[in-house]
């Protein structure tokens, strides 16, 4: 069986700027893929190649077994998507915006009304059907969005950004909605910033920055392999920085700096570093926790996720690799 997404040296130019940089990867069929990576990382680049609706510059690009520069309408009815900004029609009700959506598909009508209605109760909706858009909330918004992009009962369904935006416990309530459609068969591919929803949803990943992937794999392989299972978080004064820094790299301990806080990433056994930390008495504080894929991306990259200044970013050079 053809994979749901396969990509072989994929490029993507605007005007001679290379936004996605020659990818290679693979997505099963049933698994959540996830897309990694700050602003302007090319994620929504890439996810709208798969869907279509941008043409490829270079190399070769297939969903579910069809070349998308060969097959872009067969494709297209078998993919639902859900774009970064939600582009319901807020004069219309939530009912007719999944009916209207549903008449592009050629869905009949009967059909169209009675997967709206199992759509609308499955996201929670029902009874908010005859309301207008425009009087809904944010989060709810959202989760009619997700429902109109199931309404053609598609085999792989794109997110781009899903949660962006809302607030914890709408992130939560989509999470459980993309677990439960995951675990009726529906192939999910969806890009985040939020490597905590990554690590949450995701089987397989990549963690991309300026176009290309720095990273594959699923969330413990990541871990494990970039920082180990776990971080020590140390805040340090700026001026005894570099002593401490120096004993750790004795103990073949790999670092980052953010801020006041230096990030070791323990190798095998935390003793000699607990053990150098502890006679350190120009050290604040320090705690050892579990590692996460927001540490693997601070090591790829010397920085977080969460930043406010994407242009300073992306004029920096990343650290590793
Ligand atoms: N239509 C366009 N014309 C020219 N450049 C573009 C166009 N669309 C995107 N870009 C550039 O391509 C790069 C990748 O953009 P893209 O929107 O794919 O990133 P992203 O990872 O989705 O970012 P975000 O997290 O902000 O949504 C950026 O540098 C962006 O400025
Ligand atoms: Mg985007």
């Amino acid at each position: 069986m053809p994979f749901a997404v396969e990509a072989q040296n994929l490029k993507k130019f605007y005007n001679g700027f290379q936004a996605v940089a020659g990818v290679n990867f693979r997505i099963n069929r049933g698994e959540c893929f996830g897309i990694l990576g700050p602003n302007g990382a090319g994620k929504t680049t890439l996810v709208e190649m798969i869907y279509c609706f941008l043409p490829v510059s270079e190399g070769r690009l297939t969903v579910l077994g069809d070349n998308v520069v060969e097959e872009p309408r067969s494709i297209k009815k078998r993919l639902g998507v859900v774009p970064q900004e939600n582009n319901l029609d807020l004069e219309l009700t939530v009912r007719e915006n999944l009916l209207v959506y549903a008449s592009y598909y050629d869905i009949s009508k009967p059909v169209a009304r009675e997967r709206a209605d199992q759509l609308l109760h499955f996201f929670g909706l029902s009874s908010k059907a005859n309301q207008e858009v425009d009087r809904i909330s944010g989060g709810m918004k959202r989760r009619l969005t997700i429902a109109r992009g199931l309404i053609h009962t598609p085999e792989i369904l794109i997110l781009d950004e899903p949660t962006t935006g809302l607030d914890p416990q709408s992130r939560r309530m989509i999470w459980e909605h993309l677990r439960q459609l995951k675990k009726r068969g529906l192939t999910l591919v969806l890009t985040t910033h939020y490597m905590d929803e990554a690590g949450q949803l995701c089987d397989n990943l990549i963690i991309m920055n300026r176009g290309e992937i720095l990273e594959e794999g699923s969330p413990s392989d990541l871990i494990r392999r970039q920082v180990g299972e776990k971080v020590i978080e140390a805040e340090v004064n700026p001026s005894k920085r570099e002593h401490l820094l120096d004993n750790l790299s004795a103990l073949t301990c790999e670092t980052q700096v953010s801020g006041d806080t230096v990030y070791i990433f323990i190798p095998e056994d935390e003793t000699a570093v607990v053990d150098l930390l502890k006679n350190n008495r120009e050290l604040d504080t320090y705690r050892v926790r579990p590692s996460t894929l927001e540490d693997v991306f601070l090591k790829l990259t010397g920085r977080g996720l969460d930043y406010a200044d994407a242009e300073e970013f992306a004029g920096r050079e990343y650290q590793a690799l």
